[in-house]
């Protein structure tokens, strides 16, 4: 054997060797890195580069105990991994509509058959497996290597856990069947119960705290800092889809599942073809029947569209593809006792209940409280304090009272009364019109509304401002530091005052200012959402920014909006009678009328408009990247389609357009560019040749996306 241990394989080295080794490699591929990104002089080609790190990564999974603080596989580059680096999918890990009942998967069904304009006849396939409650994953292979593992983060970003992933038996390091140059695995990672009852039994044991469940088991495990903790917690996986590819590999989801195995994956025993709701269904049920009998957690069915070019004409909403759902398992109950009913303030004034309960386990997790939703839940059921109640919970969601137990009532019962005013700043709590919601009317005199909006603002799919967690925003808008959102890109004004507060040095007062700077750059899309308007969450707040594309144009427009809106007559107050600028703002894939009020209601309060000029003016906002529709004939322009298609169905060709870049409105105006009719078509027809837009027949459509 050679002295050299550089050339020695891997599974022949022995301890001693594996230790030098990894301190070698660690040395040598940060020099690389460092010539390569900080000097941008790189001395080795990036093959060779790679090899390095594979050969750094094999190790690693063999000797897992080795791991060295500063290995290579927990940085990205030279960036050096406070916590983990962060990864960019390629492609954006999604996630799933939900079916809660028989008649959602009969509609899920109908909906691809509208939607493809399918007859009756025709099957549509599915597969059907189960729904694993762990941690989704995305595996990268290039050349057949393993050469990252990241989390699913907020679906674009997520955490390289690589070193993490590497001490999993059951992921392949190498595939040796052909692959394509580029693939990304996707799957669950979880814990089976044998499992997680062992690590609970030996953390009893050190006297350190238990695990709620196998899947917070699995989370802390994946998200160890020390992959030696990692390689001690025995962690499996499910691979059930796919990321970036760099080549097509299967016609049908059935076929990749097949292939995945054939690599070497763990792919759920359980998945199966079903050709209807119907088999779909009882699928559910046979699998709902054995669910205590499996070592895993599953909360659910997930049904996915077998044929893969329907999967791609289908696409997405949002965050959700069209092909697949979630077809949940009915929610855990149990029974205790509520004890008080206390209020809450939400970021928009909504004064919400909240039951605080015996503290009672449900399907493994310790529940000391549940939403009562608001005043006419609690008077429909009425609940009251002291009540013995039943609860439920499904999945991450809020606990819920669904019932009470009367005859268990104590005689000194009495119903329970909503307060009429806030809690907190004392102002009048009104119901508006139509509305379950009582709001406090305090606005952002409420501290406990303004206090709400702050932390969503610095919240992780918000601004994510590091170091700036919801106790923080407590403690500096205590003390008078922080008022408004803008008053955190001015805390730098204000470090002498941080670096006298107690338990802050000036290290901790620097990082937090220099978090604070990295965020001064932000994304429309993360601004429009930070500002906390009712009703618009991410995927919203997405779409106004691709809508939009620049601050200064959705602000323009939703200034527009919202005069419209405001000077409308009462007797008009329909919305097909407003203007352009509100009708545009209803057409938005997602938005429609009841949205598109919150937001200009939200605009028409000039402090509001304030806040966001203040930020306006100390924080660069990026425009939104527009989908790459460069080649597109129809990109940026609006279309509008009337009269029933023949051979394709409405919200096919809606998304297609969009997907081309075009903006499909509902409404003809003088900014439309296309109008597109099918058969017996409207009025909208006849006021596109009123206003000389250009009308287009179904022919001449396909033939203009067809170029
Ligand atoms: S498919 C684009 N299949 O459920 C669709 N997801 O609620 C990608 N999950 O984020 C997901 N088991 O973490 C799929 N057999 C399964 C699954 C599964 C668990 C998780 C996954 C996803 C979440 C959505």
């Amino acid at each position: 054997m050679s002295d050299d241990i550089t050339v020695i394989a891997v599974d022949e080295l022995n301890e001693e060797q594996a230790t030098q080794e990894l301190k070698r490699l660690a040395q040598e591929i940060s020099a690389h890195d460092q010539r390569y990104y900080q000097n941008d002089a790189p001395t080795v080609s990036d093959a060779e580069y790679d090899d390095l790190r594979r050969r750094n990564l094999e190790i690693e999974a063999r000797f897992p105990n080795l791991i060295r603080e500063d290995s290579p596989s927990n940085k990205v580059g030279a960036a050096v991994a406070s916590g983990f680096a962060k990864v960019q999918h390629a492609v954006p890990m999604l996630s799933l509509g939900n079916a809660f009942d028989d008649a959602d998967v009969h509609e899920f069904f109908a909906r691809i058959r509208r939607f493809l304009g399918l007859d009756e006849k025709e099957q549509i396939e599915v597969v059907a497996e189960p729904k694993i409650d762990g941690l989704s994953i995305s595996l990268r292979y290039e050349r057949g290597e393993f050469i990252l593992a990241a989390t699913r983060g907020d679906g674009q970003e997520g955490e390289n856990v690589t070193a993490n992933i590497a001490t999993m038996g059951e992921v392949p390091k190498s595939v040796l069947v052909e692959m394509p140059e580029i693939v990304e695995v996707r799957g669950e990672v979880y814990l089976s119960h044998t499992a997680f009852h062992d690590i609970n039994l030996q953390r009893e044991k050190d006297d350190e705290p238990t695990f709620a469940n196998p899947r917070n088991a699995a989370a802390g495990s994946l998200r160890q800092l020390d992959s030696t903790i990692t390689a001690q917690r025995p962690l499996q996986i499910f691979a059930y889809a796919w990321g970036e590819l760099s080549d097509a590999i299967a016609e049908t989801q059935w076929d990749f599942l097949q292939a995945l195995k054939l690599w070497g994956f763990p792919v759920n025993p359980h998945a199966r073809i079903c050709e209807s709701a119907e088999e779909a269904i009882a699928y559910h049920q046979e699998i709902s029947g054995m669910r205590t009998d499996l070592d895993y957690d599953i909360d659910g069915i997930v049904y996915k569209v077998n044929r893969l070019d329907w999967q791609q004409r289908l696409g997405f909403v949002s965050r959700a593809p069209r092909w697949a759902i979630a077809h949940k398992f009915p929610a855990e109950k149990a029974q205790t006792v509520l004890e008080e009913i206390t209020i809450q303030v939400g970021r928009t004034g909504a004064l919400t209940p909240v039951a605080n309960l015996l503290p009672i386990t449900v399907g493994g997790v310790v529940v000391s409280r549940a939403t009562l939703h608001n005043a006419d839940e609690i008077e429909r059921k009425d609940i009251r304090e002291g009540d013995t109640v039943v609860i439920q919970r499904a999945g991450d969601v809020i606990p819920q009272v669904v019932e009470v137990l009367t005859e268990k009532r104590p005689t000194e019962s009495k119903p329970y009364e909503f307060p009429e005013r806030c809690p907190e700043c004392g102002s009048l709590a009104v119901r508006e019109a139509g509305e379950a919601v009582i709001r406090c009317t305090g606005g952002l005199i409420c501290p406990a509304q303004n206090l709400e909006r702050l932390k969503h603002f610095v919240s992780r799919q918000a601004f994510d401002i590091d170091g700036l967690g919801g106790k923080h925003i407590d403690a500096f808008q205590a003390e008078g530091l922080i008022k408004s959102p803008g008053d955190i890109f001015r805390l730098h004004e204000k470090h002498e005052l941080l670096r006298q507060r107690e338990g802050w040095g000036d290290k901790s007062v620097d990082n937090l200012i220099s978090s604070i700077e990295e965020r001064r750059t932000i994304a429309l899309e993360r601004f429009i959402y930070a500002l906390g308007i009712r009703q618009v969450g991410q995927a919203t707040g997405r779409q106004l920014a691709l809508h939009y594309g620049s601050l200064d144009e959705w602000m323009s427009a939703m200034k527009q909006a919202t005069s419209e809106r405001q000077n409308q007559p009462e007797e008009t107050k329909k919305p097909e009678l407003v203007g352009d600028a509100f009708n545009g703002l209803c057409d938005i894939d997602g938005i429609g009328i009841s949205m598109a009020d919150d937001i200009v209601q939200f605009i028409g309060e000039p402090q509001n408009v304030a806040i966001i000029e203040d930020l306006a003016a100390s924080l660069n906002v990026e425009d939104a990247a527009q989908p790459d529709t460069s080649a597109s004939e129809i990109a940026g322009k609006t279309v509008v389609f009337t009269g029933t298609l023949e051979t394709i169905s409405r919200a096919e060709a809606k998304a297609t357009a969009e997907a081309l870049g075009a903006k499909v409105t509902g409404s003809v105006s003088k900014t439309t560019d296309y109008v597109v009719v099918g058969a017996d078509p409207g009025s909208k027809a006849t006021k596109a040749k009123d206003l000389g837009v250009t009308v287009l027949s179904e022919e001449d459509w396909r033939a203009l996306i067809a170029n």
